[in-house]
């Protein structure tokens, strides 16, 4: 995470010679690959970008720097899934580099029209005193892959009242035109989303803000997204400049909802309650969401956050992407499930069920470091005040530990030693209550890869995603019962 300003802003036809071979080996011999993740195959992954299904098949990009693990000059990297759960490589999808995107192409969105998906997106670009001049772009893709650029700008100027910190358009359709919001800084560094329409994608108009309670919600909203579910509106955002608030906020930027009425697109009102974290993990952000074939709403994030270095930075690569996840509406709550079809990705199922008090367990048979995991766990009614779990990547030291303290109905996920640290200046565990109507008993649903894990709970209530960083022996898993005694019932199936 150190080059220079010089060595950061070059494309790929300017590396050095033997510059990626190098960089790619690096990569390919980093212990911590991930196996059933999106991963960049060298450099660095941020956003999701264009997500959509388009032509038979789910298309997603991602911010990719392919010169280093830093954040650099931002392509497009494509890849391609019909089942959301095995992903081909599709290569490069917008290169940068031209006069409205010389300094990357950054995050956007995708949209299908005239049977051709559409690919808006912010083309960064930074005058001779390095000032940014962010401007709105579109390409378009047609059904065999390829991708043209247009020549000029959509949206060509920042507003009036916003600073040049504008970008990440997310498109949708909305009757007979299109609607798109954008994240934006207003004129008194405050964070906001604002909202374009167009009758064709190219010609946009301004319409204004949305109008949310949050008139000084942090300095900058990136990545924002709109839908409705369920006869409900969701706005999502990634609001930057938040102080820790209890178990809430604890991240250097936060990602998370305002669900509320659907937006009034005339007036742009947006009634809402409070924001809430899509992820109650560390390693969350920028998430895009898409429309499936079959109207689900699904949503990918980046497994990652800004501004803060990870172990495999000199490694080569830096960062993954999320599983894709399904979203519902539920009794007033956003309910995030694994998506359909990831079950593609079990081996051979192998089950635990044991009463333990006041005990530790090992899953015996079940190790390893790519798996998923499910597990109900039933206190029994006088262990309220008890607390039960899960460890895994379980070595001589280290362990990634999972409780649910029954009583409290809490769930905390702590990683002080899961391996190499990351970023222990912001903690090293996350912790929420957990509603629901089960009473005492907790369901895990856990999906491990070489270096992260994605925990849901209960039926999508909560998901703690983290990167972990163990050593490759490290692949125990245990369950534990301190200060009374549960029920537990597990199932396991390794990757492959
Ligand atoms: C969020 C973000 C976006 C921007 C992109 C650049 O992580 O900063 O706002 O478009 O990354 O890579």
């Amino acid at each position: 995470m150190n080059m220079t300003r010089q060595q950061k802003y070059r494309l790929i036809r300017q590396a050095e010679p033997g510059e990626l071979r190098r960089l790619a080996e690096l990569a390919d011999s980093c212990a911590w690959r991930q196996t059933y993740h999106i991963q960049p195959h060298a450099g660095l992954l941020n956003d999701p970008n264009g997500f959509a299904y388009y032509g038979g098949e789910y298309h997603l990009f991602y911010q990719w720097f392919p010169l280093g693990t830093d954040h650099g000059m931002k392509y497009w990297y494509h890849v391609v899934s019909s089942d959301l759960a095995h992903w081909r490589d599709a290569g490069i999808g917008l290169e940068p580099g031209g006069p409205y995107d010389s300094h990357g192409a950054y995050s956007g969105s995708a949209i299908e029209k005239d049977g051709l998906l559409h690919l808006m997106y912010t083309g960064n670009t930074r005058d001779g005193e390095w000032i940014r001049h962010p401007y709105q772009c579109l390409a378009v893709m047609d059904a065999n892959g390829s991708i043209v650029k247009r020549e000029l700008p959509v949206i060509a100027e920042v507003p009036e009242g916003y600073t040049d910190h504008f970008r990440d358009p997310k498109v949708w359709r909305d009757g007979d035109s299109y609607l798109c919001v954008i994240g934006a800084q207003r004129a008194d560094l405050t964070g906001a989303a604002v909202l374009y329409r167009s009758p064709d994608l190219v010609d946009w108009k301004f319409e204004g803000e949305i109008s949310t309670s949050l008139p000084d919600f942090g300095y900058m909203w990136e990545c924002p997204d709109y839908f409705e579910l369920n006869g409900a509106g969701v706005l999502l955002l990634c609001p930057q400049g938040l102080e820790p608030d209890g178990e809430r906020f604890r991240n250097v930027y936060q990602s998370g909802f305002l669900l509320g009425s659907p937006l009034n697109a005339a007036t742009r009102e947006f009634e809402h309650g409070e924001f809430v974290e899509l992820d109650r993990g560390f390693d969350f952000y920028a998430p895009q969401t898409t429309e499936g074939p079959d109207g689900r709403r699904l949503l990918v994030g980046w497994m990652g956050l800004p501004d803060l270095e990870y172990p495999t930075d000199g490694k080569g690569w830096a960062h993954c992407l999320t599983l894709p996840r399904e979203l519902s509406v539920r009794a007033g709550r956003l309910v995030q499930r694994p998506a359909a079809g990831l079950e593609s990705l079990r081996g051979e199922e192998r089950s635990f069920s044991a009463v333990l008090n006041d005990e530790r367990r090992a899953f015996e048979g079940a190790e390893g470091n790519a798996y998923e995991l499910r597990c109900t766990i039933e206190p029994s009614e006088a262990s309220g005040g008890g607390v039960f779990g899960i460890e895994f990547r379980t070595g001589e030291t280290e362990r990634t530990v999972l409780t649910y303290v029954a009583g409290r109905r809490a769930v905390a996920l702590d990683r002080s030693r899961s391996g190499a640290p990351v970023a222990p200046e912001y903690g090293t565990t996350r912790s929420c209550a957990v509603e629901g109507d089960n009473g005492r008993t907790i369901e895990f649903r856990l999906f491990v890869d070489v270096s992260s894990v994605e925990v849901f709970v209960g039926d999508g209530e909560e998901v703690f995603t983290a990167r972990i960083f163990p050593d490759p022996a490290s692949t125990g898993i245990s369950f534990f019962a301190d200060g009374g005694s549960a029920a537990f019932e597990a199932s396991y199936w390794p990757y492959g």
